[in-house]
């Protein structure tokens, strides 16, 4: 029965919604196995040999399903392929030609229905654990659950409603919070969450925290329900950071993110702790599924076995290539981040009311009192913003706020995403602006909700204007070189090269040369509301 709706998920082309070969296998034996939400979006980049080491999506999957305790079970699919298809990798596969990638599904689905649920991984997963992820902005946190016993890990300010809903839904009760570290560019929840439903906070011993209750050091075990939560002591970011590891998951903070890490330059950050925490980490079963508490690509897991075949952080070999590379990397700091950090450790921050974009659209249409406050950069702002909105940028907005008292408005604060409303809302309030509300999803949701826009004239970002000079100067260069003299490829050269180093080092002279001209400067005068907690 799986195995056909394996098949179905990879050939049916109707719904136009065709799963790679892994995702298939996923998607078929998700309720099978005890398999997370998110698993077959996971392998949407491990499909058509993308899988680490290059090995058939469809095998991969049943490997990653059979887990770090099914070895056995591991090999005899495995054997399987190499009588069937040759090869256990892609590429290797597709040469054979003994196999279609539609019978590497059917083979990979053939052996997962003759496992029986209490072997691999879900052997090793025999305890029910469920993980719900949330999402403000770039910043991620996580209810972890069992058996009614609910944990939120780096709860965010604008997320209370969404627990709240959650942990009534689902019948759990709120036993535990954590916070991964002092948090640096978002303002934790910790504190209300707390008050309000009486659950125990746990930081790292380290921490400087009068929210914290219960200190936590390496290895030490939490019992969630069913499952046993362990901290890994991961400094490097921060010098308070843990990991949380169960049941095959890493949640690892602002420590390893997809495809990068956090930044070490600021809280006791440490670039050669970061490089002996992922030294760590890399010892891990390849399998294990990472939860970052960012990203900036909207990425939402990976696999552990992936990072260590992309990340370059995680790739470099020597530790002082990598803290040199970490130490050359000058990014501005997270926006008002010495209050951001002495509000989190003194548990100040306050609980925000939050209104959809619907619901903001509506109040600004039946009240004139209620203006929409939008803290992105004037940049963003030009490129598209909703009519008669307010543009403050969130680095300006300090000197304004007597303005906005006196007022006696209500402001309804966006940004992008939401992750510098919260933070802007929360300056609002407590400095005594009376009603201040938080718009979910900034413009984006706003956008969504395909509620109207106005289009300025934004100007073409600095990306484009790169890409555009930069492909005007190659194709220049060559021409040139064709029909007047050779040496005008020297041209092309340059400009390539140029690309290349903006590449590795992520310092791109053609951005910030364009940035000096009058028109940018203009655009650029007002920052983008500070840097991140990643390196990139
Ligand atoms: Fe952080």
């Amino acid at each position: 029965m799986s195995k056909e709706k394996a098949l179905a998920h990879y050939t049916d082309k109707k719904k136009g919604k065709k799963l790679n070969c892994a995702q298939a296998v996923i998607a078929a034996f998700k309720d099978k196995f005890p398999l997370d939400d998110n698993s077959v979006a996971l392998f949407a980049s491990l499909g058509s040999g993308r899988a680490p080491e290059g090995v058939c999506g469809a095998f991969y999957a049943a490997k990653f399903i059979l887990g770090p305790d099914g070895r056995e079970g591991i090999e005899k699919c495995g054997d399987i392929f190499l009588s069937k298809a040759g090869s256990i990798k892609c590429r290797e596969i597709r040469q054979a030609k003994k196999l279609s990638c539609t019978g590497c599904v059917e083979t990979a689905s053939e052996f997962l229905e003759g496992v029986e649920r209490d072997s691999g991984r879900a052997k090793a997963m025999k305890h029910a654990f469920n993980i719900k992820q949330f999402i403000a902005g770039s910043c991620y946190s996580y209810m972890l659950s069992s058996d009614g016993e609910a944990l939120i890990l780096d709860p965010h300010i604008s997320l209370k409603e969404e627990y709240a809903s959650y942990l009534s839904k689902s019948r759990l009760q709120l036993k535990y919070i954590v916070d991964t570290h002092t948090h640096a560019d978002h303002f934790s929840l910790s504190a209300v969450l707390k008050k309000e439903l009486l659950a125990t906070v746990i930081m790292h011993e380290k921490a400087v925290s009068e929210v914290a209750e219960v200190r936590v050091k390496d290895n030490d075990e939490l019992g969630l329900g069913s499952v046993k939560i362990k901290f890994i002591y991961t400094p490097g970011h921060t010098d308070d950071a843990v990991s949380l590891y169960a049941e095959g998951r890493l949640f690892t903070g602002d420590v390893l993110l997809i495809g990068s890490v956090g930044r070490t330059d600021f809280q006791n950050g440490s670039p050669e702790s970061m490089f002996d925490t992922l030294q760590r980490i890399k010892t891990l079963p390849a399998e294990t599924v990472i939860f970052p508490a960012h990203d900036y690509h909207e990425n939402k897991s990976s696999i552990l076995a992936k990072e260590k075949e992309t990340n370059p952080f995680l790739k470099e070999p020597d530790k002082s290539v990598f803290v040199t590379n970490m130490r050359s990397k000058v990014i501005p700091k997270p926006f008002n981040i010495d209050n951001i950090v002495r509000v989190n450790r003194k548990g100040l921050a306050v609980s925000l009311e939050m209104v959809s974009a619907k619901a903001a659209h509506e109040s600004i249409a039946k009240d004139t009192s209620v203006k929409l406050l939008d803290v992105r950069s004037a940049m963003e702002y030009n490129e598209v913003h909703i009519k008669d909105s307010i543009n403050i940028p969130i680095d300006m907005l300090g000197g304004k706020i007597s303005e906005l008292v006196q007022s006696g408005n209500t402001y309804i604060v966006l940004c992008r995403t939401g992750n510098r409303s919260p933070m802007a809302a929360d300056m609002l309030v407590q400095s005594g602006l009376p009603s201040v509300k938080v718009m979910n999803g900034g413009i984006t949701g706003w956008q969504k909700e395909k509620l109207p826009v106005e289009k300025g004239q934004g100007g073409i970002s600095l990306e484009r204007q790169v890409r555009i000079i930069a492909g005007s100067l190659v194709l220049s260069g060559i021409l040139l070189s064709i029909f007047v003299n050779p040496w005008f490829l020297a041209i092309s050269i340059f400009v390539a090269s140029g690309l290349i180093f903006a590449g590795v080092t992520d310092n791109c002279m053609m951005g910030l040369l364009l940035m000096k001209l009058p028109y940018n400067k203009k655009l650029y005068k007002v920052k983008s509301g500070g840097g991140t907690c990643a390196m990139g």
